[in-house]
């Protein structure tokens, strides 16, 4: 970061510039140091799960097996969705974004069930991260076959859940399962990420959960943030092989044209979720027999990091990995959401450990005082 003689920021985006401190995660810088309260994702995604996890995050440690089987119940139990949020699911229109659809569930649900001295944060993390898969789904199948689907559903984890209630079938093969799993880990935290500065900014008004939650989904909506694996599917899907994806691809860029899904804020080198989640994808692939996307997604790949030096960040794929799964490409945002749930939540509960009101100044460049002229005389 440089400070001009003012004290103000000179790079744009507040790039560089350490905003608050916090004991949930650490990023690094060179693309290996990505930890949750310490612990590796590397580590994380082998061994635990998504569940696991999400407890970690929101009760600052990691659980013992008789506390992860009574969380997994605890979510099972929260998963009903109240008759006043089903009518609400089925009055949202079917061409819908997804992210608008759990905007609107989100903060209805705070009027519905609203933070107060008998319902507090963790509750509520607990009741969204269990309600969102079975709303997004309840609105889905809803607009697509009129049916209205019972959400209660006794799959253990939030993986095997959306993907049985996705495909109104017991989730299969184990590979999706395992696949979903991981990615739900990689995208549950991230440090300052946009959507989580947004939720903290909310929560430091005093404001309540929902509406803190409500602001980081609007701010993870957009392509330059969490849409951007959405448009990476659509990027890689319009290329019928790898010679096409070259052309089209060498063409875009001499077009100065953003490519979703590469480049990031804070890593320079790699983005360490990247491997982990291509690895899945490969296995996907295979099991599949349908490598095309994935061979036009290395070719992309291998494009950027000669052209312009970048790496493919979570989002490039993740988007192949839920293509294999059979997720439409519309509800890859949502995913991200239902992951980050947990660590949003993690992020306004320690805010309200120790707040302070977020109200930065900005330096001033529009004009001098004037003289006010009255609008008769206006030209
Ligand atoms: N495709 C093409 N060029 C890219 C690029 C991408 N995905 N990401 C960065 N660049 C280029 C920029 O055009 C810029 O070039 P210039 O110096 O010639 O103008 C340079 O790299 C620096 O990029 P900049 O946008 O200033 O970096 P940033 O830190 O502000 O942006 C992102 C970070 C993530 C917003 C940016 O990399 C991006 O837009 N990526 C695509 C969206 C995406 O994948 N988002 C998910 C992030 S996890």
């Amino acid at each position: 970061m440089s400070l001009n003689n003012t004290g103000s920021v000179k790079t744009g985006g507040l790039a560089g510039v350490t905003a608050g401190k916090t004991a949930i995660c650490t990023v690094g810088h060179e693309g290996t140091g990505l930890h949750y309260r310490g612990y590796s994702i590397q580590d994380l995604t082998q061994h635990s799960s998504f569940e696991e996890v999400a407890y970690l995050l929101i009760y600052g440690k990691l659980p013992t097996e008789s506390e992860l089987k009574k969380y997994q119940h605890k979510l099972i139990s929260l998963r009903g969705l109240p008759p006043e949020i089903q009518s609400l699911l089925e009055s949202i229109p079917a061409n819908a974004n997804p992210m608008d659809v759990f905007r609107t569930t989100c903060s209805m649900l705070g009027v519905l069930e609203p933070e107060d001295s008998t319902r507090q944060a963790k509750d509520i993390a607990d009741r969204l991260i269990a309600l969102f898969p079975g709303a997004l789904l309840y609105w889905h199948h809803y607009h697509q076959s009129g049916s209205r689907i019972s959400t209660d559903f006794e799959a253990l984890s939030t993986a095997e859940y959306f993907l049985s209630l996705l495909h109104l079938e017991p989730a299969q093969p184990e590979v999706n399962v395992q696949a979903l799993d991981t990615s739900l880990i990689l995208y549950a935290e991230h440090e300052f990420n946009a959507s989580t500065f947004a939720a903290r900014v909310c929560s430091a008004t005093l404001s309540d959960f929902y509406s803190a939650i409500t602001a980081a989904i609007g701010t993870l909506r957009g392509p330059l943030h969490g849409g951007a694996n959405e448009e990476a599917m659509r990027l890689i899907q319009s290329y019928e092989n790898p010679e096409t994806a070259e052309k089209g691809l060498l063409e875009r860029l001499r077009n100065k044209q953003l490519i979703m899904g590469f480049g990031h804020r804070v890593y320079t080198v790699s983005d360490p979720r990247s491997d982990i989640i291509k690895n899945k994808s490969k296995i996907l692939a295979l099991e599949y027999g349908d490598e095309n996307i994935y061979h036009i997604s290395e070719k992309i790949e291998a494009i950027m990091r000669k052209e312009k030096n970048l790496f493919p960040n979570l989002d490039f794929y993740s988007a192949s990995a839920y293509y294999y799964m059979g997720i439409p490409t519309h509800f890859f945002t949502a995913l991200f959401v239902i992951a980050r749930m947990t660590g949003w939540a993690a992020h306004i509960i320690e805010q309200r450990q120790d707040n302070k009101l977020i109200r930065p100044t900005a330096e001033y460049i529009g004009p001098s005082p004037r003289e006010f002229e009255k609008i008769s005389k206006r030209k």
